[in-house]
């Protein structure tokens, strides 16, 4: 018998609320996941946003600590992951659970378990490669607003290189040249930690093209880049 594909999506706050026709995006992503949830073992571990960012600024000015900042920021993404899984209606569950084994359990084909952030000290990212490496997936997506992996900010230097492929090393050394900017805007250097000691492979792609979103659960051909941890 083939054993069923274990794919853990980590979708971004700021792609999962567009902030404009929320309802229509979450219920048509809702449409792939429960589609696509029929082929595979599907976990679903939702960001925070401009929401989160909302807060944590918020509670910065009232002289919030760092921990109290993350705890007001993993509230946003449980919130959010409360959301998609209204829209998901009977495929997804009524409980967002806040540990990444009890999320790991819960998923099975058909039936799509979703959460949002655990403890202070790191990003959902993080999340989705413990859920990852608690169910033996073979590889986590990663849905973002940004389309692939790139040397530099694409925005800001025209010349910069687009990658269609790398190996985690080679993310590891972007990430960790971005530290002193901004060191989680491509995935959280603990996920990847995770994901390379437990070969789990990671597929950047832009979360708003659904058709992409759908190859790579599938493991289908991507647009964005794929990272290979084997
Ligand atoms: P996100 O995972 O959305 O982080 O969690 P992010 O880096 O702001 O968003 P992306 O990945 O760029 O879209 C929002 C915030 O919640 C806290 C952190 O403060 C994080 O920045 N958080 C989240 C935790 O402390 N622990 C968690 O497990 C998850």
């Amino acid at each position: 018998m083939r054993l069923v594909d274990k794919v853990v999506v980590s979708i971004g706050g700021s792609v999962l609320i567009p902030e404009k026709d929320d309802a229509k995006y979450i219920r048509d992503l809702a449409e792939v996941l429960k589609e696509v949830s029929k082929k595979v073992c599907l976990m679903v571990i939702c960001g925070g946003g401009k929401i989160s960012r909302y807060y944590s600024n918020t509670g910065k000015n009232l002289g919030g600590s760092t921990y109290q900042l993350d705890e007001l920021g993993i509230c946003v993404t449980r919130i959010n992951a409360k959301l998609l899984s209204i829209a998901l209606g009977d495929v997804g569950f009524d409980t967002i659970p806040v540990k990444p084994e009890d999320c790991a359990n819960m998923a099975s084909p058909g039936k799509v378990a979703v959460m949002g952030g655990t403890e202070p000290g790191h990003t959902t990212d993080a999340v989705a490669a413990m859920v990852a490496k608690f169910c033996g997936a073979t590889r986590i997506v990663n849905a973002s607003n940004v389309d692939a992996v790139y040397s530099d900010d694409p925005k800001a230097n025209p010349n910069a290189n687009r990658y269609s492929k790398m190996t985690i090393d080679e993310l590891k050394t972007i990430i960790y040249d971005e530290h002193i900017a901004c060191k989680s805007s491509i995935f959280d250097p603990l996920g990847v930690k995770i994901a390379k000691d437990n070969k789990i492979d990671i597929l950047m792609i832009n979360g708003r093209e659904l058709s992409e979103l759908k190859n790579a659960i599938l493991g289908n051909e991507i647009k964005g880049t794929f990272i290979n941890s084997h």
